[in-house]
């Protein structure tokens, strides 16, 4: 019998993205009683689990069996009117043809990476940024230009520089930007107005595209900034929404909003991967809520557990550690002089306590040494209070 060599049958264009490390090797494997501040999903008792509930049932006493077939129920146009409602709220006017629903924010991202990217072309990303963007981005390129964020959110002056001294020289711009302005994912920071017109500025100047992801845009302490999309004058930019941080992240729903002939290209290669199911569930959960009053319930929680978090490390943590204050979303960002975070995570997980080391958020693993993530949006107050404690106590050793 022939051995059979599966290496030998995987595509050209895959191969050299096997060479990374494989998804999802950032996630420490957590012991049960570990506190979680590593965790970037919604505190368990934010889940609307019996609301979803009712609205299976809901749905099936109304429709019977037609969410479960392939073409699904009226309900699945419903959740594209209640997106469009939402993004309309926020300054983001956008037809039917300007949407699609996809299966969370990062099949968003993996479908614009797909139609965008070709083997050779340039991803202009922030540094440090969502690690599981950069998985994604990596399947598809290795041609990155890696532009520091600071408190305010990306430079957007280095970033000109760069394409300043790329033009010149005749090296390729990239293609489209990926950014997070909101409520960074790891930073917490989020860009400023004169940042936000200064970037859009540079996308027509350099002509590329901006791929905005607003997965925590609406969680807003005080007021939400403007998007970059509601901003865009020229289509520049393709907008990512989720419902996994505002509703629950495993009913997998998220949008792109852009020029329609873009949606259309994506629209193309999603097929009919829908899951018709899930998405007339959320449409009637949707219509039975005031969404208003959930997002000021969630903003509240949210404020409140991020102010705990603050205080904690005000009390426990050496004069040398600093952070970013969030105004919103999930995340604080820890720098720890001369600390590789990555080294101390075994140690604080030993304390029970956990937290993402911040070299997974930087293309070159060397970066972010000395930084981690913590989110206060998982673990209650009183387990905040108590990690950040051991976290201190640690560090103080
Ligand atoms: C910046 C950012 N984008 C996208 C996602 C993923 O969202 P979804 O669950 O909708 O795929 C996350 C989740 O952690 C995130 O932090």
């Amino acid at each position: 019998m022939m051995n059979m060599d599966a290496k030998s049958f995987i595509s050209k264009t895959i191969k050299p993205a096997l060479k990374n490390s494989p998804p999802g090797e950032w996630m420490p494997s957590i012991t049960e009683n570990c506190i979680r501040l590593n965790s970037g999903y919604p505190a368990p008792a934010l889940v609307p689990d019996q609301e979803l509930k009712a609205a299976v049932v809901r749905l099936l006493d109304e429709e019977r069996d037609l969410p479960l077939h392939y073409l699904g129920s009226p309900h699945i146009d419903k959740l594209k009117e209640q997106i469009q409602d939402r993004l309309d709220e926020r300054g983001m006017r956008v037809s039917k043809e300007e949407l699609l629903v996809t299966s969370g924010a990062c099949q968003a991202i993996d479908l614009i990476a797909r139609i965008l990217l070709d083997e050779e072309s340039v991803v202009a990303i922030e540094a440090p940024t969502y690690m599981e963007a950069l998985e994604i981005f990596r399947n598809y390129t290795n041609q990155y230009i890696s532009i520091p964020v600071d408190e305010h959110g990306l430079q957007t002056d280095l970033l000109e520089k760069e394409l300043e001294e790329r033009k010149r020289t005749g090296l390729s711009l990239p293609r489209f930007l990926y950014t997070i302005p909101t409520f960074q994912n790891p930073t917490g920071t989020t860009l400023t107005l004169e940042r936000r017109k200064h970037l859009l500025e540079l996308a027509s100047t350099y002509n590329f595209l901006i791929v905005e992801d607003d997965a925590y845009g609406e969680l807003a302490f005080g007021e939400s900034p403007e998007t970059l999309k509601a901003m865009d004058k020229e289509g520049r930019v393709l907008h990512i929404g989720s419902l996994s941080k505002v509703v629950a992240p495993g009913m997998r729903i998220g949008w792109v909003a852009g020029a329609s002939d873009f949606i259309t290209t994506l629209c193309w290669f999603k097929k009919d991967l829908e899951h018709p199911f899930a998405h007339s569930t959320m449409a009637t959960y949707l219509e039975n809520i005031d969404f208003k009053v959930r997002l000021e319930m969630l903003k509240n929680t949210y404020r409140e557990k991020c102010a705990v978090m603050l205080s904690a490390l005000q009390e426990n943590m050496p004069e040398s550690v600093t952070w970013y204050v969030p105004k919103g979303g999930y995340f604080a960002w820890v720098r720890l002089p001369g600390v590789d975070t990555s080294e101390l995570l075994e140690k604080a997980m030993a304390e029970g306590v956990a937290y993402i080391p911040g070299k997974h958020f930087f293309l070159d693993s060397v970066e972010g040494k000395e930084y981690l993530r913590l989110s206060f949006s998982y673990a209650d107050e009183k387990e905040i209070g108590e990690g950040i404690k051991k976290l201190g106590k640690l560090i103080r050793k």
